[in-house]
């Protein structure tokens, strides 16, 4: 018999996926699982496409992206987040933040290197980390309110430790860490040689205070990369669009993984998103306001009806611990489904230290939320 590269046997289709597979047969479901915006495309940005395909923009482009949306990028994260790069050498367009994440792991590990994360985590880092040989060690912050702090961070970090994730905000926890947050690891991160990946996909959906980047701290700029894209600020999860910057050195390297598994992103796609980071710069803004209304509304239902529930400060996400009903998530979430007729996910799936909790997205209409809502407090009220 053929056989595979047992990396590749040793990793799974992820959890999301799957659970979502296996509930979504029930009759009468109401789902809140989809980590996916329900506006549609700003209009600009889908005529910016049209005309790209009526004017026959339909042929490869630069590995690292056409470098009119190179320069409008480097616009955009100057003018929204105070970051410096150089549309030149120092950013490259990429298959949605999903390819940025890949090819940045892949231009740095090594086997046997390790990558420290936050549990519980978006699983979209773990598998690639495997496919390099190199191992995730994760840190347990559900007790931390979803954040590092210094004391976890210096007891994790060896002479293996090649990389660092900064997943803020935080998919599944909604959690983000502050400037004063950054700080009190500042002096580590600054010591230690070790590469700091940042993935800000959800940098434009912040409720309290402005996003802030590691990227922003002059010192640790060169050993910082960050992800950035349009999947979550601007609807366009099917465009696949994202953003990878770092320093020229690290660009160089990534760039090279980038042309051998895609060489560049459909040229449709970068018109479009040119279009939404000029013209619909600020769009994300309407988005989040409507999200915030959701956010609080979700918020004073679940604390009604008994959850203990971090408000969380970015994305839309609640991870909410279900302990005192039923400390099995996959239990919690499959009964819900069944005897609540709604659909959320399982903690389990973001790392074993989300075990107890579930994921309910709000991107969802608020007519769909209340629905859901009204079957939770009933089905909870019956425990
Ligand atoms: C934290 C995080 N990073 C990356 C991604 C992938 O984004 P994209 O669709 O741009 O590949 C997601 C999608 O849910 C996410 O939650």
């Amino acid at each position: 018999m053929l056989n595979f590269n047992q990396n590749v046997e040793d990793i799974q289709i992820s959890g999301i996926r799957t659970f979502m597979r296996e509930i979504h047969k029930i009759d009468d479901l109401i789902q809140l699982t989809i980590g996916q915006p329900d506006f549609d495309t700003p209009t600009p940005v889908k005529n910016a496409a049209i005309d790209a395909i009526n004017n026959n923009q339909t042929s490869y482009t630069d590995n690292a992206g056409k470098l009119d949306l190179r320069n409008a990028v480097s616009s955009y994260l100057k003018e929204k987040y105070s970051l410096i790069y150089n549309p030149n050498s120092e950013i490259i367009i990429t298959n949605g933040a999903t390819g940025a994440i890949d090819i940045s792991l892949r231009a740095i590990l090594s086997e046997g290197d390790e990558v420290i994360l936050p549990a519980p985590i978006y699983p979209g880092y773990e598998p690639v980390i495997t496919l390099c040989k190199a191992k995730a060690v994760h840190i347990d912050t559900s007790t931390t309110n979803f954040k590092y702090t210094r004391e976890q961070l210096e007891k994790c970090i060896t002479e293996k430790t090649k990389c660092i994730i900064f997943p803020f905000p935080s998919n599944p926890t909604g959690a983000t860490m502050n400037k004063d947050e950054y700080e009190t690891i500042l002096p580590l991160l600054e010591k230690n040689n070790i590469w700091l990946l940042c993935d800000e996909i959800y940098s434009e959906l912040t409720y309290m205070n402005e996003h802030f980047s590691l990227a922003n701290f002059p010192s640790l700029k060169n050993k910082t990369i960050v992800i950035n894209g349009l999947s979550k600020s601007h609807s366009m999860t099917g465009w696949r669009v994202g953003f990878l910057m770092g320093s020229e050195s690290f660009i160089s390297q990534a760039l090279k993984v980038q042309q051998y598994s895609t060489t560049c992103i459909s040229s449709i796609s970068q018109a479009a998103a040119l279009a939404a980071v000029t013209t619909s710069k600020d769009d994300s803004k309407i988005m989040l306001e409507e999200y915030r209304k959701r956010k609080d509304y979700v918020y004073s239902r679940l604390t009604k009806v008994g959850f203990d529930v971090v408000n969380p400060n970015g994305a839309f996400y609640f991870f909410i611990d279900h302990r005192k009903y039923n400390a099995n998530s996959y239990d919690f979430a499959i009964q819900l489904a069944n005897n609540a007729k709604v659909g959320v996910i399982p903690g389990s799936v973001f790392s074993n230290y989300g075990d107890g909790f579930f994921r309910l997205s709000y991107a969802y209409s608020m007519d769909t939320l209340k629905k859901a809502l009204d079957r939770i407090e009933n089905y909870i009220n019956l425990q």
